[in-house]
């Protein structure tokens, strides 16, 4: 009796202290991404000048990104192709987009892609 009292004292301290292991992860912020980031003044026309010119309206490559709407849905890919990770990268071509600019994007999608 003693000891599967011990036991579950252990048991729960353990899972105790894993649970506030994974709390802690989860609650980081990402350093980066503290400030908001605004759709319409920063990732609007980020994405027109370096992306748009290739992907407006009406072009065949399978991706406009010309508004909030479709960069919304297309906002993974073009992550993943500004980071030149399983896409190809973007813009093509290249060179590739500014650390910091790729930064912002990935902030934004982070903070839920407001329409801001
Ligand atoms: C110089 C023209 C040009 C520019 C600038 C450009 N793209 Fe592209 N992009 C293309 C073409 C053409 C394709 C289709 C390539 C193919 O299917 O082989 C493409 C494909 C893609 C794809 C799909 C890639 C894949 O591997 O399936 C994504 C996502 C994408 N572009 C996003 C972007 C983003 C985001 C930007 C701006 C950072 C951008 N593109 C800038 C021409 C361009």
């Amino acid at each position: 009796m003693k000891i599967t009292f011990y036991s579950i004292i252990v048991v729960s301290l353990f899972f105790g202290m894993v649970s506030c292991k994974k709390d802690k992860v989860t609650t980081t912020l990402d350093p980066n991404c503290t400030d908001t980031v605004y759709f319409n003044q920063e990732i609007l026309p980020l994405i027109t000048d370096n992306c748009s010119g290739c992907h407006g309206s009406g072009n065949s490559t399978g991706y406009t990104l010309t508004n909030h709407t479709n960069i919304s849905s297309n906002a993974t890919a073009s992550l993943n192709a500004m980071r030149g990770d399983g896409f190809q990268l973007m813009p093509q071509g290249g060179p590739a987009l500014n650390d910091s600019l790729i930064q912002k994007f990935n902030c934004w999608i982070n903070q839920g892609k407001l329409n801001n």
